[in-house]
């Protein structure tokens, strides 16, 4: 069988989302592109791998064998390209780190000390939310990931490296301004915007109010951060957010921050990655970095 590597990854990729067209999307390739591999792959071992039924796409019996073997050959693979990583000491490695959206606000900040000690280290950085996060960190993709808390059913090695607050925001023209200890239930008399599901801050925000029995009304769900808190700023309704995100606002009076009692509620940052990885002299170093660089940044 002269079945090339990048055939496997795309064949991977099919069996994995058990859809051409999602693969072809995560490896950035047209559909045409993956059908072929797939269909070369398939003369190659003479046998079909995939069934379509309707739209659906199924695991043939021998796709099922052939996706056992390749998943074994590509993880060799890695840990082979990881080792040789390790072998080439911090300067000339490859730092591959997936961080949650939220952490970005202060993480680009560590990354660039981090670079300017070591210029010729190169960087793979991927910003996503938690459940887009926990996707990459259970294919084994990042080296290192800087997330909220880490899930019990994923093996995974975290450690705390800084507080991470979540207050309520809310427009400085606010009524509740100034007021000291604001009961919570009066939340349900406001109203507020929320996070995308699949985002951390949210999973927070949804349980502390669930375990306090609270149900504010929700006027609109946002994508990210920043139009989280451009919506508070237009009136929209009031968030909970990390507090790592409104520094500059809060600084300059665009957004104030509410003394809700219960608030902030106290979360922290982890540096992650998966147990056993063989962590690269690069990996190694810069997690260092980000556990002793945690006590300035707090
Ligand atoms: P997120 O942040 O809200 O951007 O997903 C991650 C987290 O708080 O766990």
């Amino acid at each position: 069988m002269h079945v090339t590597m990048r055939q496997l990854q795309v064949f991977e990729a099919v069996a994995r989302h058990l859809s051409f067209t999602r693969a072809a999307e995560e490896l950035h390739l047209t559909q045409p592109a993956v059908s072929m591999q797939i269909k070369q792959l398939e003369s190659m071992v003479e046998l079909p791998l995939f069934e379509q039924i309707g739209k659906k796409v199924f695991l043939a019996r021998a796709g099922e064998i052939m996706l056992e073997h390749s998943r074994t050959i590509l993880d060799q693979l890695k840990e082979a390209a990881e080792e040789m990583e390790s072998l080439k000491g911090v300067e000339g490695g490859h730092l591959v780190v997936c961080i949650a959206s939220t952490v970005n606000y202060f993480a680009t900040r560590l990354l660039s000390v981090f670079f300017q000690q070591h210029p010729n280290v190169r960087l793979s950085l991927d910003v996503t939310n938690r459940k887009e996060l926990l996707k990459r960190l259970e294919a084994n993709e990042p080296d290192l990931v800087l997330m909220g808390k880490p899930p019990r059913d994923l093996d995974v090695e975290a450690e705390a490296f800084m507080d991470n607050p979540l207050i309520i925001i809310a427009p400085p023209n606010h009524p509740l301004r100034g007021k000291r200890k604001i009961p919570l239930r009066k939340m349900e008399q406001e109203t507020f915007v929320m996070r995308e599901s699949g985002s951390g801050t949210r999973i927070a925000m949804e349980r502390m109010f669930e375990q306090h029995g609270i149900r504010p009304p929700i006027s609109v769900q946002l994508t990210g951060n920043e139009a989280i808190k451009q919506s508070v700023e237009a009136g929209l309704g009031l968030a909970v957010v990390s507090i790592h995100t409104v520094e500059l606002e809060l600084g300059a009076g665009r957004l104030i921050s509410l003394d809700v009692e219960h608030f902030p509620i106290e979360r922290k940052w982890y540096i992650a990655h998966r147990k056993g990885k063989r962590l690269s002299a690069t990996a190694k170093a810069f997690r260092e970095f980000v556990l002793q660089q945690s006590d300035s940044m707090a």
